[in-house]
């Protein structure tokens, strides 16, 4: 089958940035991305580019050559489905809030009504592959529904999962470390296969059986996740030792074995994978009664948790045992820096337990709106809304947000915190000016030298 037309459902920040490259690499390939979220396709049709819904460095550039041209947004579903050999899907899996397995559990329901519509809508063969990031053997309840529909149409499903991390997904889209598909059907592997073969290497293309392919990604993140957890470990030890965490994983990290990536202590893992992926795992491993391998990995989850209310209770400790009425700048909202999401961050945390201790919030960060931020706080359900709206800030500018604070907390790398005019910061905060350097950003002797009073992670 020659693949001319490829559907994706789920235009969010794997679908979007994924088909944009597959669109670019493959001008031949008409590339339709649906969503049923009216305003998101809307955003990704505005004719001012700063307006898309996802901020990824590069993307904007790549909508523009290929939209209209090869790269279509749309909301009609249907329409997509018919007419393309070849459908992804990309929704989201949220951890379950309800029922069996809340709180752990991958949520299929949207990947179940994706499965469903194209099975009630399709009259040609075609591929599906799952994009989105799923349990061990969700391919066999996609392939039973699938394979239900009562006429005679050929379903192949394919497991393709990927590894793009936000901020640099293009760049990792555009040289990955390798492009992985499982499936059981040769035939649908190279179509697939013949896709990224417009621009990546037949050697780094990885063909495995579905379950494989399923499992592989959720032990990449298990994998990623649990170096921070182990050196955010290692960081507290360090601040009672006298040990620097940045010299240990310098030091650790020459050796080949260990690598030195992924080895940053930080306030906490955030983003939209690891956390779910995990839980994901343990809920899979619980459910075949393996409970020490559930325990195992369930400890990256605890462990990150406790980093992000060690960071919060350091702050109210060195601020003499309380922030009643003080207020506290947070730079940074995102989970990482170059993003504009917030799933998950570590600022949503700290933020909430600071709020307990009746702190005033200000923040600034430099992709993330007010709005957000106050949804964010909002779905926690600690408190009513109105007592976020009356306690948090936002600042369009860092140095405003930060005027008459009594400590400031880095909770997002971002690259601008480093250029930012210091002095000029401290002159206009409370004293002693405390900062929580929530990423090791600054350079602690310089910061001592201004006036602050400098804490930082495992140093
Ligand atoms: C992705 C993966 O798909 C997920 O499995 C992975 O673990 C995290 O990253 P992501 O692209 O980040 O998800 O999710 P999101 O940005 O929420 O985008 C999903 C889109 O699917 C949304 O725009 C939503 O409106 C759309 N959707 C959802 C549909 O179009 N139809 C549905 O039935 C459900
Ligand atoms: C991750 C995986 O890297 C990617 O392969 C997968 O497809 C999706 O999940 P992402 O969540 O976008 O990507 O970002 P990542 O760069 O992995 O960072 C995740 C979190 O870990 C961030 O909050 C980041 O700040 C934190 N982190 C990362 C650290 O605290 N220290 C590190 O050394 C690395």
């Amino acid at each position: 089958m020659k693949i001319k037309n490829i559907c994706c459902i789920g235009a969010g920040y794997v679908g979007g940035p994924t088909m944009a490259v597959i669109a670019l690499k493959n001008p031949d390939i008409k590339v339709t991305i649906v969503d049923i979220n009216e305003a998101r396709i809307a955003a990704w049709n505005d004719t001012d580019l700063s307006k898309l819904p996802i901020y990824e460095p590069g993307l904007a550039e790549i909508v523009e050559k290929t939209r209209g041209k090869n790269l279509f947004f749309s909301t009609d579903v249907n329409a997509a489905i018919t007419e393309s050999e070849m459908i992804f899907i990309s929704v989201n899996t949220p951890t379950k809030t309800y029922g069996k397995g809340k709180g752990m559990a991958a949520d299929l329901k949207y990947v179940e009504l994706c499965a469903r519509n194209i099975a009630e809508i399709a009259t040609t063969d075609k591929i599906v592959v799952e994009k989105s990031t799923l349990p061990v053997r969700t391919a066999q309840a996609i392939k039973s529904i699938l394979h239900n529909t009562g006429n005679d149409i050929n379903f192949e499903i394919l497991s393709n999962p990927e590894f793009l991390a936000e901020g640099t997904a293009i760049d990792d889209l555009l040289n990955p470390d390798r492009v992985l598909i499982g499936g059981d059907s040769e035939k649908a592997i190279d179509c697939l296969a013949h896709v990224y073969s417009s621009w990546v290497a037949e050697d780094k293309i990885l063909k495995t059986n579905v379950w494989s392919s399923e499992l592989s990604k959720l032990t990449a993140n298990a994998f990623l996740a649990q170096r921070v957890s182990s050196i955010n470990a290692i960081s507290e030890l360090c601040e009672h030792t006298e040990a620097n965490v940045n010299e240990v994983a310098k030091a650790i990290g020459m050796d080949s074995r260990i690598g030195p990536k992924f080895l940053k202590a930080s306030v906490g893992f955030g983003g939209s994978c690891f956390q779910k992926d995990i839980l994901n795992l343990v809920y899979i491993a619980r459910s075949y009664n393996l409970n020490e391998v559930a325990n195992y990995w369930e400890q990256v989850i605890i462990m990150n948790d406790y980093q992000k209310r060690r960071f919060s209770d350091q702050i109210v400790r060195t601020l003499y045992n309380t922030v009643s009425g003080k207020k506290i700048g947070i730079l940074g909202w995102a989970f990482k820096k170059d993003t504009n999401d917030t799933r998950e961050s570590a600022a949503i945390y700290v933020t909430d337990q600071l709020l307990n201790e009746q702190a005033n919030i200000s923040v600034y960060d430099p992709k993330v709106s007010e709005a957000k931020i106050q949804t964010d706080l909002n779905n926690l359900n600690t408190r009513p809304a109105i007592e976020n709206q009356e306690n948090v800030s936002y600042n369009d500018s860092a140095y405003d947000a930060l005027k008459d604070t009594h400590a400031v907390a880095i909770l997002t790398e971002w690259d601008e915190f480093k250029t930012y005019d210091w002095e000029k910061i401290y002159a206009q905060m409370k004293k002693p000016a405390f900062i929580f350097d929530g990423r090791n950003l600054l350079d602690k002797s310089k910061m001592n030298k201004i006036g602050f009073e400098y804490y930082s992670i495992g140093q």
